[in-house]
Parts: structure tokens; C-alpha cells; sequence
């Protein structure tokens, strides 16, 4: 039917809801997977890209926070708390907001885009800015959690990784099948997780026949599950994933381990060439860490490290105009004209 639920609704019986479960949606999922034309001509692969932008809030964390926020009021939460670079405290925010809980956000100060601190304030969230990174605003928001009446919704809630794993069953109901290669872009390694999630859980029961190899991407300034070692200072345009201390760190590891995949770095200016790209070539508009599942293909591929003929989908995670700072600054400044069409046209190379 052309009616789409929400995914609670269309997952019902793969995710941890009973018929008393009062569901709390923005009718997100069902996102498009788009082919990508260009990405598939420089690889010689079939490339996909599942576009999470297109989700209510503009993120794929709404998939998490379906689930989250309906289990907060199922439990009978009157308050739920978050960390995040951005994302989740837009998301949560306008969860919240739907179901009538107080939402509290803590957010590095000054390091998250200008969209989606709008989109915090605008649903209504308590904000507060943390005079440190991303890693002190989750450590902050447990122990909040801990010891006051309010329930912590970001990726350590196990009810978000359900929910963000619906993305895997689309993918598979479009296409079939699995693909060979999965790539997205890797921060607190949420996502990562839930997307092996759900392809496990597929294969498990036959509905897919196979499941894909994983490919994560952090940031290089923000690279700890490459290098190994938390990084105490992340740094990276792509502020999204400007994390040092993932917390499910090993659950990713597992994801690389358990699919034969990979975790690898991209610069920012690879993660800003494949933003450029999306955007022209594809006219997928992304925010920068978005891309850097792309950039990261591109990466492996260069280095012949990426056999033609294979199934890719890659994550591109949030939308563009949330963080339009990037798409601006590359571009040259608009040229003004007076109402004048000679004018005009000359300018436009007509
Ligand atoms: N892409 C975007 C646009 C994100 O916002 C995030 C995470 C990621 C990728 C990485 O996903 O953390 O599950 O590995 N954003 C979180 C937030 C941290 O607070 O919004 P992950």
C-alpha cells in the first residue's frame, strides 16, 4: 500500500513492541535508496546510496528515537536526556515534543551546526552547551541518567540500536537481497552496529541469503577505532562524527570482525571532494560526515583495494542543510544584476 506507518509499524514483529505499546512516530523510514550513477562509473561497482536525510528530523538517528521514545513513555519515563554533536538532540527534541516529555540536550560548545541547535530550540529542548567535547557531554548525560529521574536516549539505550537496525530490512527489501559491501560513516558506532544488527537478523531467519561486508569510516582527526587509542582532542569538519571515545567501540570492532569488513580513515578533504561530488553529481545533498562513507569507497578503490562487479550501499547519514556552511564556502559569491536581461545573460554565459 502507498501508505507508509512509521517503522515500528511495518517491523512490528522484529522489534520489542506489544499491541499496548503506545508508538510514538513522525512516520520516519522507508527513506530512499538511490542509485548513484557516477560513484558506480568510478568504481565499476553498483552503487547505492540509502539517503537518511529524508527522515522527519533530516537524520537516521529518527529511527532510533522512534523506538526510544516509545519505550520511555511505555515505561512510563516523564523526561529523557541525550548527548550529541547535533543529530540526536534535534531528533530527540522533536520526539519528545510529539509524545509531550521534557527533552534535555547537552552539546559541545560551539561545535555543533547552526541547523540543528534550530531544530533542538525550536522543538522546545532544554539545551545546555558543555564546555567540552562530545565524550564529556555523554559521560555528563550517564551520570545524569544515573541519578536523576530521566532516561538516557542516545545509542547505549539499547532501544535505538532496534530501531536504527530497520534501515538493513529496507535495504534488503529493495534490493532482494543484501549487498556485498555495506559503507557508512562511523562516530559514537551506533549505526554501525545496528546495520550489522539487522543483517545478521535477516540472514538468521533466510531472508536474505547473505550478509555484507561492513565498511565504517571515522574521520583521520577523529579516528580512534583505527589508531586504537582514544583521541583526547577529535578534530574534523565533519562535526557530526567528531568523537574520540566511541561508546560502542567494541561492538564496531565485532562489526568489521564478525563481516570481514573494514574500519579506515578519510580526510577532510576527502570527506569534503565526495560532498562535492554527491551534491553535483548525484544531487544528493548531505551534511560532511555524511560523506565520508563515500569518501571512504572512493578511498578503498583508489587503492585497487575494491573488486568491480560488487553490490555497494553507502550510508549517507543526514541532510545537507543542516550544516550549509560547507556548500557555501566552496562556492563563489553570487554575482548581484539589475533587472536588466542583456545584463543578466552576459553574466550567465547565454
Ligand atoms: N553521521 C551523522 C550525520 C551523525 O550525526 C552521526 C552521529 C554519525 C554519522 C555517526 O553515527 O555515532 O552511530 O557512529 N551523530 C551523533 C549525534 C553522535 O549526537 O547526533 P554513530
Amino acid at each position: 500500500s502507498p501508505y507508509w506507518p512509521g517503522l515500528i509499524e511495518a517491523y512490528r514483529s522484529r522489534l520489542p513492541v506489544s499491541d499496548s505499546t503506545p508508538v510514538v512516530t513522525l512516520q520516519e523510514g522507508a527513506t530512499p535508496l538511490v542509485p548513484a550513477q557516477e560513484i558506480s562509473r568510478r568504481t565499476g561497482c553498483d552503487v547505492y546510496l540509502k539517503v537518511e536525510g529524508a527522515n522527519p528530523t533530516g537524520s537516521f538517528k529518527d529511527r532510533g528515537m522512534t523506538m526510544a521514545i516509545t519505550k520511555a513513555v511505555e515505561e512510563g519515563s516523564q523526561a529523557v536526556i541525550c548527548a550529541s554533536t547535533g543529530n540526536t538532540s534535534a531528533s530527540a527534541a522533536a520526539y519528545a515534543a510529539r509524545a509531550g516529555l521534557v527533552c534535555a540536550v547537552l552539546v559541545p560548545q560551539g561545535k555543533i551546526a547552526l541547523g540543528k541547535l534550530a531544530q533542538a530550540l525550536v522543538h522546545g529542548a532544554k539545551l545546555l552547551q558543555v564546555d567540552g567535547n562530545f565524550d564529556d557531554c555523554l559521560a555528563l548525560a550517564s551520570k545524569l541518567a544515573i541519578d536523576y529521574p530521566v532516561s538516557l536516549v542516545n545509542s547505549v539505550n539499547q532501544f535505538r540500536i532496534e530501531g536504527q537496525k530497520t534501515a538493513s530490512f529496507e535495504i534488503v527489501d529493495v534490493l532482494g537481497d543484501a549487498p556485498d559491501i555495506h559503507c557508512l560513516p562511523v562516530g559514537n558506532a551506533g549505526n554501525i552496529t545496528a546495520y550489522w544488527q539487522g543483517y545478521r537478523e535477516y540472514a538468521d531467519d533466510g531472508t536474505a541469503s547473505q550478509r555484507p561486508r561492513m565498511w565504517g569510516f571515522q574521520a583521520a582527526g577523529a579516528a580512534p577505532i583505527v589508531t586504537g587509542q582514544v583521541v583526547e582532542h577529535p578534530q574534523t569538519i565533519a562535526t557530526a562524527i567528531r568523537i574520540g571515545n566511541p561508546a560502542s567501540w567494541t561492538k564496531a570492532l565485532a562489526a568489521r570482525d564478525e563481516s570481514g569488513g573494514l574500519i579506515d580513515s578519510v580526510t577532510d578533504r576527502e570527506i569534503l571532494a565526495a560532498y562535492r561530488l554527491l551534491a553535483r553529481s548525484e544531487a544528493v545533498f548531505v551534511e560532511p560526515a555524511s560523506a565520508a562513507s563515500v569518501a571512504g569507497l572512493l578511498k578503498v578503490a583508489q587503492a585497487g583495494g575494491l573488486e568491480p562487479g560488487q553490490r555497494v550501499v553507502c550510508t549517507v547519514t543526514g541532510n545537507g542543510l543542516k550544516d550549509p556552511e560547507w556548500a557555501i564556502s566552496g562556492a563563489p559569491a553570487p554575482v548581484t544584476v539589475p533587472v536588466d536581461a542583456a545584463v543578466a545573460a552576459a553574466q550567465l554565459g547565454l
